[in-house]
């Protein structure tokens, strides 16, 4: 990855940081951010938007990091911040986030959520599904002489090419209106007084490879009349093998804002939502080897897993991997975690130099919905986020302590 270099040993350094450092300041598992990398891609983002088409703005889709040290760091860098729920705005907000940036989005926002987000000053909320207007008209009627932005999600019925899961621009999708009741929900808020349709929202999917249904969606989005905000969604893929090469930053925003040229009014305001493109290249994984079970194929079994990591067991996703301080192929081997079932692997194949029992194991690519999927599967205690900047570290996030798993037990 960017930022990663190797010492005269052979060993990984991540942000002038030597991996073994950072293993025996912080332990392992643990999740390694090169800070300089994250912001680097904010500014590739925010500048490339901003050159291609003034009036815009990128907002980041926090689901894929959410945790403040993320926000603190990408609200610094300018961008604005898309939450799901009450939780990520709370987390937002405590990051420093400004209220006027937020977009707020969700297939099922709770009227509780929807009077923190109105509260909160949420620049824009995102209304999904006709619910969504009464529940608003009925908290601004509570709040005299508010006006609150919205945006209606819109799902054009296209079907990118990615994994079932994270595809959500199909008809038949949970997320969004067909263009029919777009076009009613859009009607309906024209005539609201308390309630200011800004524009319409799209997203298609996730780990995206190709430009073609970023731009069927501007073509989409477009025909639905003209709105002065135009959100474009996220979806753009991330780089997690060799193999893969989704498009670049510039060539998915030069796509982008070929598309909108020309089709949306030239002087709408655009937003777009990365989350998996931000954040997903400046993280890497640290593992410790517990164990080498050696034969067809061999296991090496590291101290972490499907707890700290669900992308493998849930949308087959793949990852390179290294021996850490001994980078460089080998034998192939089956690298997996420690948790309780077979789906539990990082790489299902993976050529390591010799792995042995305490070797230090580097996973990149993890900086996308890792973190944000933790969970403590089998008692794991959910490791902490280290920033790493100019060979410099800290932990933004500590590791859970057993203290923490029995703390909201009752009984
Ligand atoms: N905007 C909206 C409304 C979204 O729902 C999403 C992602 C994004 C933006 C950001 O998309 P991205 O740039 O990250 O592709 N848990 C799955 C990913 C689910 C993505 C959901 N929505 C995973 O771990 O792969």
């Amino acid at each position: 990855p960017p930022g990663t270099e190797l010492d005269d040993d052979g060993a990984l350094v991540i942000a002038g940081c030597p991996v073994a450092e950072l293993a025996e300041t912080y332990g392992t598992p643990a999740l390694i951010v090169d800070e300089g990398a994250l912001r680097a891609r904010a500014r590739a983002y925010a500048d490339g938007l901003a050159a291609r088409w003034p009036n815009s703005r990128v907002t980041f889709a926090s689901k894929a990091f959410p945790c403040t040290a993320v926000y603190r760091a990408l609200t610094e860098e300018g961008l604005g911040i898309d939450v799901a729920s009450g939780g990520e705005l709370t987390l937002a907000v405590a990051g420093g986030a400004d209220p006027a940036g937020l977009v707020v989005h969700g297939n099922a926002k709770t009227s509780e959520e929807l009077r923190m987000a109105v509260d909160a000053g949420a620049g824009l909320i995102v209304v999904d599904n006709f619910d969504d207007i009464d529940r608003l008209e009925l908290i601004l009627a509570e709040r005299p002489g508010r006006e609150q932005g919205v945006l209606v999600r819109v799902t054009p019925d296209i079907r990118p090419d990615t994994h079932e899961a994270v595809s959500t621009g199909q008809a038949g999708s949970k997320f969004g209106l067909l263009l029919p009741e777009a076009r009613e929900a859009i009607a309906r808020l024209r005539g609201s007084d308390r309630l200011r349709l800004d524009g319409v929202h799209v997203h298609v999917g996730s780990q995206i490879m190709d430009t073609k249904p970023f731009e069927q969606a501007v073509e989409a989005v477009a025909g639905l009349g003209t709105f002065d905000v135009y959100d474009l969604g996220g979806g753009l893929g991330a780089r997690y093998t060799y193999r893969d090469s989704p498009p670049s930053v510039d060539e998915y925003l030069d796509a982008l804002v070929d598309s909108a040229r020309g089709t949306l009014p030239a002087a709408a305001r655009i937003l777009i939502e990365p989350g998996r493109s931000m954040t997903a290249e400046a993280g890497v994984s640290l593992y410790r080897v517990v164990t080498v079970k050696h034969g067809r194929p061999t296991f090496v079994a590291v101290d972490g897993g499907m707890g700290d990591n669900l992308e493998v067991s849930l949308y087959q996703q793949r990852f390179e991997a290294t021996v850490a301080t001994r980078v460089g192929g080998g034998g192939p081997v089956r690298l997996v975690g420690r948790h309780c079932e077979s789906g539990d692997v990082l790489s299902a194949g993976v050529p390591l130099r010799d792995p042995r029992p305490g070797d230090l194991i580097a996973v990149p690519v993890t900086g996308a919905y890792t973190y944000a999927l933790g969970n403590n599967y089998n008692g794991a205690r959910r490791p902490p986020v280290v920033f790493c900047r100019d060979g410099r570290h800290r932990a933004v996030v500590r590791r859970e302590t057993y203290g923490d798993l029995l703390r909201r037990d009752l009984d």
